[in-house]
């Protein structure tokens, strides 16, 4: 008997939650989306990383690059998004926006602009996509919150000095793999869990970009990478300051 072909669908809610497990930690998925900035051209970058009101950690990471359209927006939330363009691009896979995102958060949000539309807002939530069954994405014009969302991320561009034409804002919410313990465990002091999540983000961010961080380096161009409002130095320029005096 010739064998038959029939299309067998993945399971949806144990696939998203098995690339949840990819083996990024907190500051490599953080660079990740960092790196997507780069390559559209962003010159400023805010990171911020914090609790809300409410005290649950929340995750963004805003930047003035190119942007995107409804249809280039669709095209990133996809898992397996087209190839970039460009050759020289660091874009493998086309998953690292959703794997590196929903390693730590249950939400993701991306609100984004070119230069010439309004914001548009898409939403993977793995609770909708477990209970639906399907890949239902959230996509369409930012509705009052997510432009606020924007909104704030073009402040703090601003605050570090970026001018914002076009840009992207990543929000991670639902964050429920950070302030736990190597036995996944939920962090007894999450202030201080905290602390130590983004003094070692700084690190990672300052080491990994630090061609583009160290403006005096003529071999990446200059980016302006903020963490909670703060702008960090490349890592080792402290040293060749001290060298130079
Ligand atoms: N900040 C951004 N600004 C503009 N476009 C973006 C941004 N982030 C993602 N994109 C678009 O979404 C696509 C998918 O991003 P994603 O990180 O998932 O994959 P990739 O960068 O192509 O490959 P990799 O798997 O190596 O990360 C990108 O190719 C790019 O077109
Ligand atoms: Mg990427």
């Amino acid at each position: 008997m010739p064998k038959q072909t029939g299309i067998v669908r993945p399971d949806t809610r144990r696939v998203v939650e098995g690339l949840r497990d990819t083996g990024y930690t907190f500051p490599s998925a953080v660079a990740d989306i960092v790196d997507n900035s780069i390559a559209a051209e962003a010159t400023h970058v805010s990171v911020w990383v914090s609790f809300t009101h409410s005290h649950e950690p929340i995750v963004t990471i805003a930047d003035n690059g190119i942007g995107m359209t409804q249809m280039g927006l669709e095209n990133a939330m996809r898992y397996g998004s087209e190839q970039r363009k460009d050759p020289n691009s660091l874009g493998r896979f086309g998953l690292g926006l959703k794997t590196a995102s929903t390693s730590f958060c249950r939400r993701l949000t991306v609100v984004s602009r070119d230069e010439s539309g309004a914001p548009n807002a898409a939403t993977w939530d793995l609770d909708d996509l477990a209970s639906a069954g399907e890949w239902n994405l959230a996509i369409g014009d930012a509705d009052e919150s997510e432009a606020d969302i924007f909104d704030a991320g073009v402040n703090e561009i601003e605050e570090l000095g970026g001018r914002v034409a076009s840009g992207t804002v990543v929000w991670w919410d639902k964050v429920d793999k950070l302030l736990k313990t190597k036995s996944g465990a939920q962090a007894k002091n999450m202030a201080l869990a905290m602390t130590r999540t983004q003094n070692a983000l700084e690190m990672h961010l300052r080491t990994v970009f630090q061609r583009f961080l160290d403006h005096d380096d003529v071999r990446a161009p200059n980016v302006v990478i903020g963490l909670n409002g703060k702008r960090l130095a490349a890592s080792g320029s402290i040293l060749r300051e001290n060298r130079r005096r």
